[in-house]
């Protein structure tokens, strides 16, 4: 199987769809692969290391001749989309809650294309879930952001000049990113707590060394879906739970926003009034940026202050550790690689393959994904 890898066209995306690694374990299952030169270049890995590991670099035209999958990153923008050949399979994070154009666009031009952020939530699919290796290092990173950010340490000191106390770090939204930026802003050594309206995060949150903070009421206890995502919440809850986290919040330095519902806009969970009510120098950095903010104040790619409180809005925190980012979305494709061949390994996706079902969008020309209404 022929497989291409481009350049991301997304502005900022430092992200690449191969490694040197991933290139070597595709080889082994017998694809032959052509990156774009300079493809990873914003990640780390150069030229010479994809060559090395069995790849050829070339133009992005090259790339393409008779390219049958692609791997991406992103969605590619709509001239780069109509150079890829026709029958192609395209596979990547290609945003598809408001994916409809785009997908449109592939069906015109043939492309078959897959979702990586519909890879169904079971176990087999486990190491090809791209939401949650990105998800894990945004939860990380962001922590790191607000450490940076934030004008004092996170753990207690106790020097001879006198004791600095540790920060206090608020955690909303306990899944994957959540449940990483705990781990990590109790390794730096904050007093962390955590709040989240599934029920089953409360055990993770306290497993993690947090104090779980939510309204626990009936509704509570019923806010999960089948698929392990929160549901959308009625406006009573979020008027009590609104109530308890103001009055947590104003004693908090740090607070990660992480809060989502897939296909909606983020839950405004901190208000203006709330960000008021904090202490100058405190931050807050919202994970859920890109899906219009957690926090009222939220602007996209900016660091906003008001009243002495830094609210930061990074929108691709994965890119901002475009390595590690890379190395696990990689590994993802390669582990749905088995997915999209046959036994002699020509491209051949398993259509009926509950995973691949769940992530097609398009085929043969075909919009065909239930999520657009058709
Ligand atoms: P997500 O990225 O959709 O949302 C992040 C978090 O925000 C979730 O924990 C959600 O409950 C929370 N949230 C939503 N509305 C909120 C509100 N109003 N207030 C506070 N918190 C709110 O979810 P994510 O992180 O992708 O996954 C959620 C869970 O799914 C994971 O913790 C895990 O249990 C499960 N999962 C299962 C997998 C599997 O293969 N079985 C793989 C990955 C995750």
């Amino acid at each position: 199987m022929r497989i291409a890898v481009l350049t991301e066209t997304h502005p900022g995306e430092a992200r690449v769809a191969a490694t040197p690694d991933s290139v070597k374990a595709l080889v082994k299952a017998g694809a032959s692969i052509t990156i774009e030169k300079g493809a990873g270049a914003k990640a780390s890995f150069p030229d010479a290391a994809y060559e090395e590991a069995g790849a050829k670099t070339s133009t992005r035209a090259t790339a393409l001749k008779d390219a049958e999958l692609i791997l991406s990153v992103r969605r590619p923008d709509e001239a780069v989309l109509a150079k890829f050949p026709k029958d192609a399979v395209l596979v990547g994070l290609l945003e598809p809650h408001d994916g409809k154009a785009f997908a449109e666009a592939c069906a015109k031009g043939g492309i078959n294309a897959l979702a990586m952020e519909y890879t169904p939530r079971i176990t087999r699919a486990q190491a090809m879930d791209a939401l949650s290796s990105q998800s894990n290092l945004a939860g990380y990173r962001a922590v790191i952001e607000a450490a940076s950010i934030y004008g004092r340490a996170f753990p207690m000191m106790m020097t001879a000049a006198g004791t600095i106390a540790a920060a206090k770090a608020f955690v909303m939204g306990a899944g994957v990113a959540g449940l990483q930026a705990i781990a990590t802003a109790r390794r730096l050594g904050a007093i962390v707590s955590a709040t989240d309206v599934r029920p089953a995060a409360k055990e993770q949150v306290a497993s993690l060394g947090a104090k779980f903070v939510a309204v626990e009421d009936e509704e509570f206890k019923a806010a999960e879906t089948a698929g392990g995502y929160a549901k959308e919440m009625s406006a009573e809850y979020k008027a009590k739970q609104s109530e308890l986290v103001a009055a947590h919040i104003a004693k908090q330095d740090i607070v990660v926003t992480t809060a989502l519902i897939p296909g909606r806009p983020a839950p405004r969970l901190i208000t203006k009034a709330m960000v008021e009510a904090m202490k100058p120098g405190s931050v807050i950095v919202d994970i859920a940026a890109s899906a219009g903010g957690n926090c009222e104040l939220t602007k996209a790619d900016e660091i906003v202050e008001h009243g002495g409180v830094k609210i930061a809005g990074f929108s691709n925190l994965p890119a901002r550790l475009a390595a590690d980012a890379s190395q696990l979305l990689a590994k993802n494709f390669v582990n749905l690689y088995p997915l999209l061949k046959d036994e002699a390994g020509k491209l051949a996706p398993q259509w009926e393959d509950d995973i691949i079902k769940g992530m097609t969008l398009t085929r043969d020309g075909q919009v065909i994904h239930p999520s657009f209404g058709g």
